[in-house]
């Protein structure tokens, strides 16, 4: 595929305009944070990576997620929302409350696949995306424009709007969301703040927060001679804003995402997880195309945990996204991918994209799912079929 000189000239153009704006912030204000670059190259209005008008997902973009692989990801859940529906007393509405919803690919296979597999379920559903950046939003309305003129779906720019609206039984979801929220890192040396020098970023550092030490002393580890890790605070507040919209309600959170336990990190691994891609290859530095490649940090799933835990939410599991698609899926022998499939050639197209998925060497043990609830009995929790093979019990 050849690619237009224009496109690629705009890209240098809103990379350079991009580059001049986080420079003129340092000259302003001094050296910033990593996570505030980090906020600006993916999030700063026009030019951030996710804000730009350029595609960031599937085959044309820089990366997939599960939803780019086949549907039966959002049908499997799809089935997993309709049981934990089930086990609030199948109320006569729900909310999924999906956050980072991108391109809504996920939310059109959770409407569809409820309306064809699961009527009832589908009768009380209600959908509400929340999109921070506005050219997504766009794309949202227009991909499910069907669903949101029959009232069942709805984008909003804020969990708490959308929250406001949502009634008492509530499922908070996302997918490689909380791993595309800013992070801190600290360094050896201190806390990472970035500068401005000849026209170059450069990586000074300061001390590290009261705010980093506490939560790598609780929940991480501090950063050995030549090492690097992250301090994922944002995600911390993101917590608890989610277990503020929890409040007089109950249901579900379900987080899927790249990520790490304490005792993972303990045993030295998932230290320095900030990786970058653009067109489906991988870079360690995030200062080689701002605004033009995405930005990811591993999740700190022990510090999301705890912070939910200590805001009111019940733990339920920690497992591999391996598990819990197996756990949804094995009973039916996986209906869910199977269903539509005509030719026989077809099948087997769909077999390796669900193997993709489900097996280590693919998606099934990269991603990790935490599951936790509000109000509800344990012993109900318990018996959801996503949680058959759970590897850490609440
Ligand atoms: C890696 S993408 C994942 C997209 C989608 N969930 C999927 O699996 O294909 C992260 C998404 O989170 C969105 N996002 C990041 N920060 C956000 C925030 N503060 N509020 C709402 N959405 C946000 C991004 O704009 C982007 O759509």
């Amino acid at each position: 595929m050849t690619i237009h000189p224009n496109v690629l000239d705009s890209g240098v153009r809103r990379e350079s305009r991009l580059r001049k704006r986080i420079a003129d912030e340092i000259r302003r204000d001094g050296p910033i944070p990593f996570s505030r670059y980090m906020e600006m190259c993916l999030y700063e209005p026009d030019l951030g990576y996710y804000s730009r008008s350029r595609e960031q997902f599937g085959k044309a973009g820089d990366f997939y997620t599960s939803s780019d692989v086949h549907a039966v990801f959002g049908r499997l859940l799809a089935r997993q929302f309709e049981e934990m529906w089930c086990v609030l007393d199948s109320p006569r509405h729900i909310e999924v409350i999906e956050l980072g919803p991108g391109r809504g690919l996920f939310a059109g296979d959770v409407l569809d696949w409820s309306a064809k597999t699961f009527p009832e379920f589908s009768r009380a559903l209600h959908y509400a995306l929340v999109e921070q950046a506005a050219n997504l939003r766009a794309r949202l309305q227009e991909r499910l424009a069907e669903h949101i003129a029959a009232e069942r779906a709805r984008v909003f720019e804020s969990l708490e709007a959308a929250a406001s609206t949502a009634g008492e039984n509530i499922i908070v979801f996302g997918n490689e969301f909380f791993d595309a929220l800013p992070v801190e890192v600290v360094d050896y040396r201190g806390g990472l703040r970035i500068g401005v020098e000849n026209g170059r970023f450069v990586e000074t550092f300061v001390p590290p927060t009261a705010a980093e030490i506490e939560l790598l002393d609780r929940y991480g580890v501090h950063p050995e001679e030549g090492e690097r890790v992250e301090a994922t605070l944002v995600s911390l507040e993101w917590m608890e804003r989610i277990a503020e919209i929890f409040r007089g309600k109950r249901g579900f959170f379900v987080a899927i995402d790249y990520g790490y336990t304490r005792e993972e990190q303990l045993a030295g691994r998932h230290r320095d997880t900030i990786m970058s891609y653009r067109q489906h290859a991988a870079s360690t530095s995030p200062y080689e195309a701002p605004g033009e490649q995405d930005i990811t940090a591993h999740v700190n799933f022990t510090a999301l945990r705890a912070r939910g835990v200590e805001r009111g939410l019940d733990p339920m599991a920690l497992l591999t996204q391996s598990q819990f698609l197996i756990g949804i899926g094995e009973e039916t022998q996986f209906a869910d991918a199977f269903q539509e499939c005509k030719p026989p050639q077809e099948r087997a197209k769909v077999a390796l994209q669900l193997k993709h998925l489900i097996t280590p060497t693919g998606m099934g043990e990269t991603f990790q799912v935490l599951l936790m609830s509000v109000g509800v009995a344990k012993e109900k929790a318990a018996g959801l079929s996503g949680l058959k093979l759970t590897r850490i019990p609440g």
